[in-house]
């Protein structure tokens, strides 16, 4: 089945993982894309919906995959080697990690927007950023990987990204955000616009 770009991706974030939670499942598409590549051995489908958990249990019928109806982590009793959260507001996402396990598991993060809420959420619980990814699709998506540790983030770092900021197809990313901070700009009170202002100086500053 032909998949967004966006999917595929996360699908190829699978790879060298044998137990895979995806949060938050829907359709299930992600883990259906990791199991056909044969990226992966087992497969943990949770949502906080019986819909959408309907549609993800027929979707992965024919693969080994336990269905949840879960709140994030919470109900979630399997060990796994790696979580998927995608998809969701960062506020959304944040909330979700707050009862991420202690163990070693890596995470795959993908907020819809506010990326900077969810690095200074990350940076302030214990978490570091390994690597952080540009997708252009229908839009621009950003997704990080993360895992336990201690990280220090710049307040430029929470808008650039600490990976990302190094990676040359940013510049595109960063240049549609000016353009989203001129669009809104003049409508903006002066509080707002004095942050617009910085942010434009921190995404027209970055030399990538
Ligand atoms: C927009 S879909 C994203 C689907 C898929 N992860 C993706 O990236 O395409 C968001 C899904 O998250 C589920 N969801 C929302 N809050 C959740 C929570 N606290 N725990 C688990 N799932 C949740 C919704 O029911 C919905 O199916």
């Amino acid at each position: 089945m032909v998949r967004s770009k966006r999917i595929l991706f996360l699908a190829e974030l699978t790879q060298g993982y044998n137990r895979v939670l995806d949060i938050g499942t829907d359709h299930g598409f992600v883990l259906e894309k990791a199991f056909e590549m044969g990226y992966i051995k087992k497969g943990i489908a949770s949502d906080l919906r019986e819909k959408p958990l309907k549609s993800a249990k027929n979707n992965l019928k024919n693969y080994p995959v336990t269905f949840v109806i879960s709140d994030g982590f919470l109900a979630i009793k399997e060990p796994f080697d790696l979580a998927i959260i995608a998809g969701m507001g960062a506020n959304l996402i944040c909330d979700i990690m707050n009862h991420a396990p202690k163990e070693d598991i890596t995470y795959i993060l993908q907020p819809n927007e506010k990326t900077e809420i969810l690095r200074e959420y990350l940076m302030n619980h214990g978490f570091m950023i390994i690597d952080e990814y540009l997708i252009k699709d229908k839009f621009f998506y950003v997704i990080l990987k993360v895992k336990r540790g201690e990280s220090k983030l710049s307040e430029s770092d929470l808008y650039l990204g600490p990976i990302l900021k190094t990676k040359p197809e940013s510049r595109l990313l960063f240049d549609k955000k000016i353009e989203q901070i001129d669009k809104i700009y003049q409508s903006a009170d002066e509080k707002r616009k004095e942050e617009l202002d910085k942010m434009r100086q921190i995404y027209k500053n970055n030399e990538v």
